[in-house]
């Protein structure tokens, strides 16, 4: 490589940005390929699950048995099924879901983002995946889009007291890409297991992935918004809405006035059940 060829720094950072590096465990950087033995740095890092601030040892790599081809995506996707059907309650998805390793995106994201709220709540939100933000916190939409999140549902009246969170994908795709088919495909008979134990009466798609992997529909977000639907949860029908996805709202303000019609919607729906609480 010539000093002409080499990439600018900037390049450099642009390349691990993409690949979903964007923040330092450490303030020194590690030689992995020289040090046989690790030792975390004695300040505990905050990105660090506390288990994982103890000395590190160079060990065999994670999950990967020597030999062992990853499962196929029919394999995930059915023993995903398999899985979440055992699961009695949201506790115990989770913990099935910690250990799942079906999912690649598990191994690159730093942990599980299972929900927000309320799980006695009559509204369910369903978003896309977590980002950086949510990666670290553990909960969904916690970054800007969750911000404005909270601003929707105050309008109406709510806030994540009163309402359940989660995404279809629990774990963050490297450098927020948009998951594809078969990651979805993996990760739905999860999201559907934890809309059946939540039991909300509505849930609230955010966004196009949610929308057309829930509803059940390939109309883009443009037209399957505001368009009530049936979902069945397993053991009962109940209505679902679509609605843009905040992150899009940053991007395009001038759909909230759609946004706002659409919520006003679920408000009403919410106002129609009978016992009327929001939970
Ligand atoms: N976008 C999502 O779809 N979900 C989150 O949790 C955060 C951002």
């Amino acid at each position: 490589m010539t000093p002409e060829s080499a990439p600018s720094l900037r390049q450099l950072l642009a390349f691990y940005l993409d690949a979903g590096v964007d923040c330092a465990l450490n303030d020194e950087p590690v030689n992995r390929l020289l040090d046989d033995e690790i030792v975390a740095p004695a300040e505990p890092q905050p990105r660090e699950a506390p288990a994982a601030r103890a000395e590190i040892k160079r060990a065999p790599a994670p999950v990967q048995r020597p030999g062992a081809a990853p499962p196929s995506p029919e394999a995930a996707i059915a023993s995903a099924r398999a899985a979440a059907a055992t699961a009695p309650t949201l506790e115990a998805l989770r913990a099935l879901m910690e250990q799942f390793d079906g999912c690649a995106l598990r191994s690159t994201a730093t942990r599980l983002v299972f929900a927000d709220g309320n799980p006695q709540a009559r509204l369910m939100l369903v978003g896309e995946a977590p980002g950086r933000d949510e990666d670290i916190e553990g909960l969904p939409f916690v970054g800007r889009s969750g911000k404005l999140l909270d601003l929707m549902l105050a309008a109406i009246g709510l806030d994540r007291s009163k309402v359940y969170i989660a995404n279809v994908i629990p774990w963050r795709p490297p450098g927020n890409r948009t998951p594809t088919p078969q990651e979805i495909q993996i990760c739905l008979p999860f999201i559907q297991r934890q809309i059946e134990l939540v039991d909300p009466d509505i849930v609230l798609t955010l966004g196009n992935p949610a929308t057309q992997t829930l509803l059940q529909t390939r109309d883009g977000i443009m037209k399957s918004r505001g368009r009530w639907t049936d979902y069945n949860t397993g053991t009962r029908t109940i209505r679902a809405i679509a609605t843009f996805h905040p992150a899009y709202l940053l991007r395009s303000p001038a759909y909230k006035r759609m946004t706002w019609m659409d919520l006003r919607a679920v408000a009403q729906a919410l106002e129609a059940l009978p016992g009327k609480a929001a939970n």
